[in-house]
């Protein structure tokens, strides 16, 4: 079983993105990009401008992780300034399916985001509309901040709902990932990775995200051999 593994570059030095990524090149899937706008998390991180730079310093997928309000104003353009996947908050939407459809249309992968404190229940329906769903196991807003381990039984869920689904649809996960709750998440039946302080903050960036990586693998496959 796979898992992909996004870095976040929150917790890298903004004043050399290019580098940073470099860094981490080896070992990510997807480089995740967190877009804040001061109103939806009390934080400001960036917007299109750099997204188009960071499109010209990498060849890696742009994981783009919207934390605005609009979305459903914002989202579909990220696609042409060279996001592979578009996720963005359903507390903050409008329309999340119609922003879905957008996305898509552009060409990009389309995400649906839930707080902490959002359940996944009344979305159920939706889920076919995209192509990831994104479980924060922290606050959205700041890199560095404990995981949530009551999130869990809400992987699980999204998991179950994915697999009834039948569809390809990716579950990432978001906030507090190290190689110990990494594992509890593919535990769960998540595939997709984020870590930023975890990564970064390390001596060794590329180590650290191998590390995170393989013991996620191992319990994914360790849960698809149980048949869960
Ligand atoms: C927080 C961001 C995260 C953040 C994670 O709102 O969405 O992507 O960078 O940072 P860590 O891995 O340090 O919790
Ligand atoms: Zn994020």
């Amino acid at each position: 079983m796979t898992v992909q593994l996004a870095p976040s570059i929150l917790s890298a030095d903004f004043s050399r993105l290019a580098e940073e990524v470099a860094r981490v090149s080896t070992v990510a899937d997807l480089v995740h990009v967190d877009v804040m706008d001061n109103h939806f998390v009390p934080n400001l991180t960036l917007g299109p401008v750099v997204v188009e730079s960071l499109r010209r310093a990498t060849h890696l997928p742009l994981d783009l992780h919207l934390m605005i309000e609009d979305p459903d104003r914002w989202a579909p353009g990220y696609v042409a300034l060279g996001a592979s996947l578009v996720t963005f908050h359903v507390e903050a939407a409008r329309d999340p399916v119609q922003t879905a459809r957008a996305i898509r249309s552009e060409g990009g992968r389309a995400g649906l985001a839930l707080k902490p404190g959002t359940p996944l229940a009344p979305y159920a329906d939706i889920l076919r509309e995209f192509d990831m769903v994104l479980v924060m196991t922290v606050e959205p807003g700041f890199g560095g901040q404990s995981f949530i381990a009551e999130m869990l039984p809400k992987i699980a869920e999204a998991r179950a709902a994915i697999a009834a689904l039948d569809l390809d649809i990716w579950l990432e996960v978001d906030g507090g990932i190290n190689e110990e709750t990494a594992v509890r998440c593919a535990e769960a039946g998540a595939d997709v990775l984020v870590a930023g302080s975890a990564v970064f903050d390390a001596a060794d960036p590329e180590a650290a995200g191998r590390a995170i990586k393989a013991a996620a693998e191992l319990a994914l496959s360790a849960r698809a051999g149980s048949g869960a």
